[in-house]
């Protein structure tokens, strides 16, 4: 029998654990789960930030470590966790932040706001905005999401251009990197996605003098970490008008505090990291195949660099 530990905040453990069950007996495996540490030995942890679990020494024997989540900053460079790590990439997680960054992007180039806010009877003659072939949109982060939210704004047309650590071919994007490729991305953008990871080399990407590069009136959707952005550079270029508006959904605080100048300046939207959720029913398979392969001895899946740190 192994032993798994649900290590996780209290909430995950009735959302999960059925799936988990059911996922663990598709794969044919048989796992005893634990809400909590009981002292006893582990073979793996299943883990979201959050939960009572900050010390791994203190589960030693684990083989491996399975994170619920994508994003992994708040543990990769945790210095107890010494076992593989991996991180979730779940098809229903995908699909959901394909649809909040295509929803959104679509607010902006539509100019939405404009008519959902102005219903007082005056008929204005408003600006037609452009098709979307004429609408330059650069997604920072070409992985498992922001390589599907670039893929599917170039099926709707839009003029994608995508930056990635490492060079990248996508079918409709034109793809950048380096430093150059950086520079290109954001001179153009009429709209920025950013769908990086939290690492030492994209905190801040997005200071002042970076946000000075973008068209005036660009619009920014930050779905990947709060941190990638420097905040009172972006409330400073928002309240000078050099930049449109700002949809944040993860913050370097979070829940983000009632007195937080986000939730009161003119051009912010903050959606409370609702971006996109790793599902259950699909995640749990993601978990199961990992044991089944860390169990079979065959290489895991998604695991995490941890000198790249994501
Ligand atoms: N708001 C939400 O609800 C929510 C939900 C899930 C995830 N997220 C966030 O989304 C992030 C991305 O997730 P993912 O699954 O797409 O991650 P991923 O597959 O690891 O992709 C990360 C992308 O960022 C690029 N990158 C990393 N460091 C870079 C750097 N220094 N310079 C340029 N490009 C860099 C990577 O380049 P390479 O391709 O060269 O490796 C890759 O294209 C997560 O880390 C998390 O923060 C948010």
């Amino acid at each position: 029998m192994i032993r798994a530990l649900l290590a996780a905040p209290q909430r995950y453990w009735p959302e999960w654990s059925p799936h988990l069950a059911s996922a663990f007996e598709a794969a044919g495996l048989e796992v005893e789960l634990a809400p909590e540490a009981d002292g006893g030995a582990y073979d793996y942890v299943i883990y979201a930030p959050g939960g009572a679990l900050s010390d791994f020494s203190t589960v030693p024997g684990v083989k491996a470590v399975f994170s619920l989540w994508a994003g992994v900053e708040k543990i990769v460079g945790n210095p107890t966790l010494t076992m593989p790590l991996t991180r979730m990439v779940d098809p229903g997680l995908v699909e959901g932040m394909v649809e909040f960054v295509t929803g959104h992007v679509l607010r902006h180039h539509l100019g939405m706001d404009a008519h959902i806010h102005g219903q007082d009877g005056t008929w204005r003659n408003a600006v037609v905005p452009p098709l979307a072939r004429h609408r330059k949109v650069s997604v920072l982060g070409l992985g498992q999401l922001g390589g599907a939210c670039a893929r599917a704004l170039a099926a709707l047309n839009f003029d994608v251009v995508g930056w990635s650590r490492r060079p990248k071919t996508l079918d409709g994007v034109t793809c950048l990197s380096g430093d150059d490729g950086l520079e290109e991305a954001l001179a153009r953008a009429e709209i920025l996605v950013l769908l990086l990871p939290l690492t030492p080399s994209t905190e801040n990407l997005l200071d002042a003098k970076r946000l000075a590069t973008l068209p005036k009136g660009a619009c920014i959707v930050n779905p990947g970490r709060g941190p990638l952005i420097d905040d009172d550079a972006l409330l400073a270029a928002l309240a000078s008008g050099a930049l449109g508006h700002a949809t944040l959904d993860v913050f370097r605080q979070e829940p983000l505090p009632p007195e937080h100048p986000f939730w009161a300046a003119k051009g912010v939207t903050v959606t409370p990291h609702i971006a996109s959720a790793t599902r259950p029913e699909t995640a749990a398979h993601v978990v199961a195949e990992n044991m089944r392969r860390a169990e079979a001895g065959e290489p895991l899946l998604h695991l995490v660099d941890r000198s790249a740190g994501y």
